[in-house]
C-alpha cells in the first residue's frame, strides 16, 4: 500500500512556515463538503471511481487479437487519451520497443515530422491503429485517424478497416458515426468521464494490455487504495489529508507551484500525467496550484538550487520506490582512488535512496515544505492505486477550492478556435477573432 509522510508539511518540523494543527482544523467545514460530494456522488463525473470494478473481458479480447495479428500498435491520442496509457507503459515496460513486440508508438501531436517517420516505420500488414477520444470530435485525433485511414486503405484495399480499434464515447462524436457506418472495432469511455480522468478506462487499459501487463492488477489496486480514501475523516484519509495540506500551503503561505518528483525514470510520464490532471483540473476562476515535473535524481542537478534558493513558492512532493524490483552493485574498481572507493560495492538503490534522503533533508532543514509517498515496489497494482489515488486528491481538492474539477472550458475553447480558424460552420466569432488577434500582433523581423 502507498504511504504518505507529511510531517515536514508542519510547523513541529519546519518552523512557521509550517502548517499548524489549528490551521488544519480550521477548514474542517471545507473537507466536510468536500467529502460529502464525493461521498453522495454528487457529480456524474465521478463515474472515475467506478471503473475499479469493470469488466475487462472485451479489452482482453481485443488485445488478444492485436497481440495475434500486430507487430506494432499505434495509439492516436492526445491529452488524457494519450498521456495515461504512456505513464502506465513507460512505468511497467520500461524500454518495451526493444525488448518486446508488439512495438508500441503514440503519437499524440499532429508534428509532420514525426508522423512521417511512423509511415516509413509501419507496414500496415502488421499494425494496429487504436483511436482514443473522449469527445470523438478532437481535431488533432480526428487529423492523424483521416491520415492513417487513408494510408491502410491504399495499401490493404477493404481490409484495413479490421485494423482500426475506436476508443470513444459510445454515444456522440464523429468518430463514433464511422464506428457505426464502418462496423469497426470499438471500445467505450463512459459518456460521463472525463479524459484526464479516464487512464483507468478501455482508454488507458487496451495498450498495456498489448504490452503484456494485466489491467486487472492496475484496477485491484485502485479499487484497494479506493477504500482506504473513502474515510470521511481528514486523518484517517490519505487522499484528503494530501490535498488538505497542498491546499493550506497554496492559500496560506502562497506556495502555489507543487513540483511532483518521483525518485524513477518510469514514472517520469506519471508525473506528466499528474500535472495534467492538476492543471486542467484546478486552475479556475483564478485558482489553481502551478504543477511542475521533475525526476530524481536529474533534477537534483537542474532544479534543485531554484528550490532552495528561488521564490518561497513551492512544495515538492517526493515519490520514493522502496524496492525497485531489480539492483545493480558498483563494481570495486579504481579502489585504491578516493571518490570511486566510496561508491565501490554500494547498490544503485542504496545510492538514489540516498540522494533522494538527501534532498528532502536540504529542503526540510531550510524550512522548505515537502511531502512523500512510498510505494512498495513499481508494479501493475501500485501503479493502479497512483493513479486513482491522485484522481481522488485532485476531485477533492477542486470542491475545497470551489471550483468544478471535471470541466476545461480553456481547452474547449481552444479546440474551438481550431474549428474557426478551419471555417467550420458555426465557429465564424472564432475565426474573426484570430484573424484580428493577427492584425494586431507586433513582429519585430530577425
Ligand atoms: O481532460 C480532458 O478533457 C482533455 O485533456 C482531453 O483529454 C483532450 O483534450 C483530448 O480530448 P478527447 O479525448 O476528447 O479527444
Amino acid at each position: 500500500m502507498l504511504e504518505m509522510h507529511f510531517a515536514n508539511m508542519l510547523e513541529e518540523v519546519i518552523g512557521d512556515k509550517g502548517l499548524s494543527l489549528v490551521e488544519i482544523e480550521g477548514i474542517r467545514d471545507k473537507t466536510a463538503i468536500a467529502h460529502s460530494q464525493i461521498h453522495e456522488r454528487k457529480w456524474e463525473e465521478l463515474a472515475f471511481i467506478d471503473l475499479v470494478n469493470q469488466d475487462t473481458a472485451d479489452i482482453k479480447t481485443i488485445a488478444g487479437y492485436v497481440l495475434e495479428s500486430s507487430d506494432l500498435f499505434l495509439l492516436l491520442g492526445i491529452g488524457g487519451s494519450a498521456m495515461g496509457p504512456r505513464a502506465i507503459l513507460e512505468a511497467l515496460q520500461p524500454m518495451h520497443n526493444f525488448r518486446n513486440k508488439p512495438k508500441i508508438f503514440i503519437y499524440d501531436n499532429i508534428d509532420p515530422q514525426t508522423l512521417e517517420a511512423i509511415i516509413e516505420i509501419i507496414d500496415p500488414h502488421k499494425a494496429a491503429v487504436n483511436v482514443v477520444s473522449k469527445s470523438g470530435n478532437t481535431a488533432e485525433t480526428v487529423a492523424s485517424f483521416m491520415i492513417f485511414w487513408a494510408y491502410f486503405k491504399k495499401v490493404l484495399g477493404n481490409e484495413s478497416a479490421k485494423k482500426f480499434i475506436i476508443t470513444t464515447n459510445p454515444e456522440g462524436g464523429i468518430l463514433r458515426q464511422i464506428v457505426k457506418e464502418q462496423g469497426l472495432l470499438s471500445l467505450p469511455i463512459h459518456p460521463s468521464i472525463v479524459g484526464r480522468y479516464s487512464v483507468l478506462s478501455p482508454a488507458g487499459l487496451l495498450l498495456p494490455e498489448i504490452a503484456g501487463i494485466n489491467s486487472d492488477d492496475l484496477l485491484l489496486g485502485a479499487k484497494d487504495i479506493l477504500t482506504k480514501c473513502s474515510n470521511a475523516e481528514l486523518w484517517e484519509n490519505p487522499a484528503y489529508l494530501f490535498s488538505t495540506l497542498l491546499y493550506l500551503m497554496c492559500t496560506k503561505e502562497k506556495r502555489t507551484v507543487n513540483v511532483m518528483m518521483p525518485y524513477a525514470d518510469g514514472l517520469k510520464s506519471m508525473s506528466e500525467w499528474f500535472c495534467q490532471l492538476w492543471a486542467e483540473s484546478l486552475g479556475k476562476l483564478g485558482l489553481g496550484i502551478t504543477p511542475y515535473p521533475a525526476v530524481g535524481t536529474t533534477d537534483q542537478h537542474s532544479q534543485l538550487q531554484l528550490w532552495m534558493e528561488g521564490p518561497e513558492d513551492k512544495v515538492v512532493i517526493f515519490i520514493r520506490i522502496i524496492d525497485y524490483g531489480s539492483d545493480v552493485r558498483i563494481p570495486k574498481v579504481f579502489e585504491k582512488t578516493e571518490g570511486f572507493n566510496l561508491l565501490s560495492g554500494l547498490c544503485l538503490n542504496d545510492l538514489i535512496s540516498a540522494a533522494a534522503k538527501s534532498t528532502e533533508l536540504a529542503l526540510t532543514n531550510a524550512s522548505k515544505p515537502n511531502i512523500t509517498i512510498t510505494i512498495p515496489v513499481l508494479d501493475a497494482y501500485h501503479v493502479g492505486q497512483l493513479f486513482m489515488f491522485f484522481e481522488l486528491c485532485t476531485t477533492f481538492m477542486g470542491f475545497l477550492f470551489g471550483v468544478n474539477p471535471f470541466n476545461q472550458p480553456w481547452i474547449e475553447a481552444g479546440k474551438n478556435n481550431i474549428f474557426g480558424l478551419l471555417g467550420k460552420p458555426g465557429f465564424q466569432k472564432q475565426k474573426e477573432d484570430i484573424q484580428r488577434m493577427a492584425k494586431d500582433n507586433i513582429c519585430w523581423k530577425l
